[in-house]
C-alpha cells in the first residue's frame, strides 16, 4: 500500500481544500476586524519605494489663462484664497501633487485682499508673475517679485493684498497632506482681514540672513526669514556657476537655509534654487522625496522614468519619489524645487541614488 510522504505532490483536491479552509478562516477573522499579514506583506513592506504619483507638467500659458478666468468667477475675499489646485494626474480626487504635498496656483487681482488666517499647515510661495503684491506674515509685509520665495510657517498669521495695477500669480506649496496624515490640522480666520504690521519689508531677511544675528536670537525649527528674495539668491547661484561649482546632477544649486541652524527652512519642507548652464546634461538621480519643480528662467526638459517633460518659464512639474530623472537645459536655466526631504530626514527614512 502506498504511503503519502511530505515530498509527494499534494493532490489538486487537497490543495483546493486547504485554500478553501484558508478563505473560510480569512472570512471568519474579518468579522473580528483582523486580517493575515502574509496576504499583504509585499504591499506593506515592498522591496523598494512604490509611488502612487505620476510625473506631470503644467505649462504656464494654460495655467495663467485658466487662473485669470477664475478671477472673473470669484473674488479673493469670497474664495478666501483664489487657488487652482495642481492635482497629480494619478491621484484624481485628491488635493495633492505628491503624496505629502499640496500645490496650487494662487492669483490676486489689483485691489484685492486675501483675508488673514492661520493654520497648522506650513506654506511657501514661489512668485511667478506680477509685481508689488504683498504677503504679510507675523507682522512683516513682504512685497513680492518673480522668483521670491516666501514662507508662512505653522500657525503664522498671514494675509495677502495687491495694491499694484496688475494681477499677481504664485505657486503655493503646503505640507497639508502630511499634516492631515497625522490628523493634526487646525485653522482659524481673524476678525480683521488685514493684520497690523510692525516691520518693514525685508526686515527679517536683513536681521537674520546677513551673517549677523540680533542679540537674543534663539534657534527655532523653522527659519525666521519671511522672504528669500530672488534679487539676493540668484546672484549666488550665478556666481557658483561661474566658478564651476556645478553639481553633475543638480547644477549650481543652493538650499534655502534657516540662518540660525543651517538646517532647512521648515521641518516639513525644504527648497532649492539651481542654475543650469546652457547645454547642461545632468546625470541621472533619484531620491525618496517626490519633488515639485518650477522653471524660473530658461528652457529645457527633464526625463523622468523615460518620460520627457518639456519646460519653459513658470512651468511647474513634478517628479515622483524614487523615479530616476535627469535635467537638460537648452538655454541657461534656473530651477526652483521643493520637497518633503526635511521630514524624511528627521524620520531617518530619506535615501538617494543614481
Ligand atoms: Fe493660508
Amino acid at each position: 500500500m502506498a504511503v503519502a510522504t511530505a515530498t509527494e505532490p499534494k493532490s489538486p483536491d487537497r490543495k483546493h481544500n486547504i485554500e478553501a479552509m484558508r478563505d473560510a478562516f480569512y472570512d471568519r477573522i474579518a468579522k473580528h476586524h483582523m486580517a493575515p499579514l502574509w496576504k499583504v506583506m509585499s504591499t506593506l513592506v515592498p522591496d523598494e519605494p512604490v509611488t502612487r504619483c505620476a510625473p506631470a507638467v503644467w505649462h504656464f500659458d494654460d495655467v495663467k489663462s485658466l487662473v485669470m478666468e477664475a478671477g472673473g468667477l470669484i473674488t479673493a475675499e469670497e474664495a478666501k484664497r483664489r487657488v487652482l489646485i495642481l492635482k497629480n494626474p494619478a491621484l484624481q480626487g485628491e488635493s495633492r501633487i505628491t503624496n505629502t504635498l499640496f500645490a496650487g496656483i494662487q492669483m490676486i487681482m489689483p485691489g484685492e485682499v486675501a483675508p488673514a488666517h492661520r493654520h497648522v499647515s506650513s506654506a511657501i510661495r514661489f512668485v511667478l508673475d506680477g509685481q508689488g503684491a504683498y504677503t504679510a506674515v507675523e507682522g512683516e509685509k513682504a512685497f513680492m517679485s518673480p522668483g521670491d520665495f516666501v514662507i508662512t510657517a505653522n500657525w503664522a498669521p498671514h494675509d495677502h493684498g495687491n495694491p499694484s495695477d496688475k494681477p499677481m500669480l504664485w505657486l503655493d506649496v503646503l505640507d497639508a497632506p502630511t499634516v492631515n496624515f497625522f490628523e493634526t490640522s487646525f485653522g482659524e480666520d481673524f476678525d480683521e482681514p488685514v493684520q497690523a504690521t510692525r516691520r518693514q519689508d525685508g526686515d527679517s531677511l536683513s536681521f537674520y540672513g546677513s551673517g549677523v544675528l540680533p542679540d537674543g536670537t534663539t534657534a527655532m525649527n523653522r527659519t525666521p526669514v519671511i522672504n528669500y528674495t530672488y534679487a539676493r539668491t540668484r546672484p549666488i547661484i550665478e556666481r557658483m556657476m561661474q566658478t564651476g561649482e556645478i553639481d553633475k546632477r543638480h547644477g549650481a544649486r543652493v538650499h534655502y537655509a534657516n540662518p540660525i541652524t543651517g538646517g532647512p527652512v521648515l521641518p516639513t519642507m525644504g527648497a532649492y534654487l539651481a542654475m543650469l548652464p546652457k547645454g547642461f546634461r545632468g546625470e541621472p538621480y533619484r531620491s525618496t522625496d517626490g519633488t515639485v519643480f518650477v522653471c524660473a528662467e530658461g528652457q529645457g526638459s527633464t526625463t523622468v522614468d523615460g518620460q520627457v517633460l518639456e519646460w519653459g518659464p513658470n512651468d511647474v512639474f513634478v517628479v515622483p519619489p524614487w523615479k530616476r530623472y535627469s535635467h537638460t537645459a537648452a538655454k541657461q536655466s534656473v530651477l526652483f524645487s521643493i520637497s518633503d526631504r526635511p521630514a524624511q530626514e528627521a524620520l531617518g527614512i530619506w535615501r538617494e541614488g543614481k
